[in-house]
């Protein structure tokens, strides 16, 4: 009964997007679900074509894939709406009954609050707030909302059934282990857990259902927001470097590091990986740029690359050389993983 988790090792925006799209097409799962709410941004490109997704799983792009989005989520009602009709998912996308409905109210209550604007640098979307709601009992869930009907499910008992009959299910984490309510550098971290083990129970599927976990680790690393930094650079060296990035929901710039394997490293242990995601390394070994094939990395990164996997115990299967979904090396034959 194979579930294939995805989950951030850094700070989110490790590109865990592109890394399940890029997996929804070569494993061709049975479904991809999401968790995690709407705060987090995705971004997928395709073939030239650039998506930004807040609720959507990535593996959309295998058409054959049914989406769920987990009952322990939380969805902007209009973000979900405006996506799902923008897509075209009506018929294919489902929420829980019991997902959490993040509404105008939570937005506004999180933007007028100074500490989490200021001091922690939150993104604003609400989701905090609906947390607070959710755990008071008083937050309002999809089955509430009768514009929400035709896209209501048992996401739960579906994916029970699909593991029973041998299917494969693709999970989307969101965010990093370092965000994480528990586990990353709080107060400066989102308002829920964010590892693997928190995307199953969000999902209701217990750890024994789980094949592969693959950390997604970008190259360098980004944070958005305040906290603690290891090794911070200096935005002028950032952009210099070419490692400037700005958020995909806010626009905010993204303060950079390099990579930190110490981070890493927890993250990995922590959510038991068997497998590495590594994005971006066209950004720091320009001659890797959209190379498809182990052979065509320039030899630097190559040798990068296997120390990253020295350092960490687990095998590197992905790796990320554009923002193109196309431009990536999948060595899960060649490292004997594949399902
Ligand atoms: P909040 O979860 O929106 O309240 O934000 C709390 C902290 O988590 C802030 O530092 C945000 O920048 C960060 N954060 C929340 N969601 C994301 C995300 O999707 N990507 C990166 N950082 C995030
Ligand atoms: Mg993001």
């Amino acid at each position: 009964m194979p579930v294939h988790v995805v989950v951030g090792g850094f700070f989110g925006d490790e590109g865990k997007g592109r890394v399940a799209a890029h997996l929804a097409l070569a494993r061709r799962p049975w479904a991809c679900a999401r968790t995690g709410a709407t705060n987090a941004g995705h971004t997928v490109v395709y073939q030239g074509r650039v998506w930004k997704l807040r609720a959507t799983p990535s593996g959309f792009l295998h058409p054959g894939a049914r989406l769920y989005i987990a009952r322990g989520a939380l969805v902007d009602l209009e973000v979900f709406l405006a996506e799902a009709e923008a897509l075209g998912l009506q018929g294919r996308i489902w929420l829980d009954y019991n997902t959490g409905v993040i509404t105008r109210d939570h937005v506004e209550r999180e933007r007028s609050d100074p500490h989490l604007m200021k001091t922690i640098g939150s993104t604003g979307t609400g989701v905090g707030a609906a947390m607070v709601d959710r755990v008071l009992r008083r937050l309002r869930l999809a089955r509430d909302y009768p514009e929400l009907r035709g896209y209501l499910a048992d996401t739960q008992a579906e994916l029970l059934d699909a593991l029973d009959r041998g299917e494969l299910v693709l999970v989307e984490a969101s965010q990093g282990y370092w965000l994480s309510l528990y586990h990353g550098t709080y107060p400066y971290v989102t308002s829920r857990d964010t590892t693997a083990a928190a995307a199953l129970s969000e999902l209701g599927l217990g750890p024994r259902s789980v094949e592969r976990v693959t950390v997604v680790l970008k190259a360098y690393v980004t944070r958005v927001g305040g906290g603690p930094l290891p090794g911070e650079l200096p935005q002028d060296k950032a952009l210099e470097l070419g490692w400037a990035e700005y958020g995909t929901v806010t626009g905010r710039p993204r303060r950079v590091a390099p990579f930190n394997p110490e981070l890493a490293r927890r993250a990995v242990r922590a959510n038991t990986a068997t497998d590495l995601a590594l994005t971006k390394v066209d950004r720091v070994f320009p001659g890797a740029r959209c190379r498809r094939r182990w052979e065509d990395l320039p030899r630097e990164a190559r040798a990068w690359i296997e120390e990253v996997e020295d350092k960490l115990g687990v095998p590197v299967t992905v790796i990320g050389t554009g923002e193109d979904v196309e431009c990536t090396i999948d060595l899960s034959r060649e490292k004997g993983v594949e399902a």
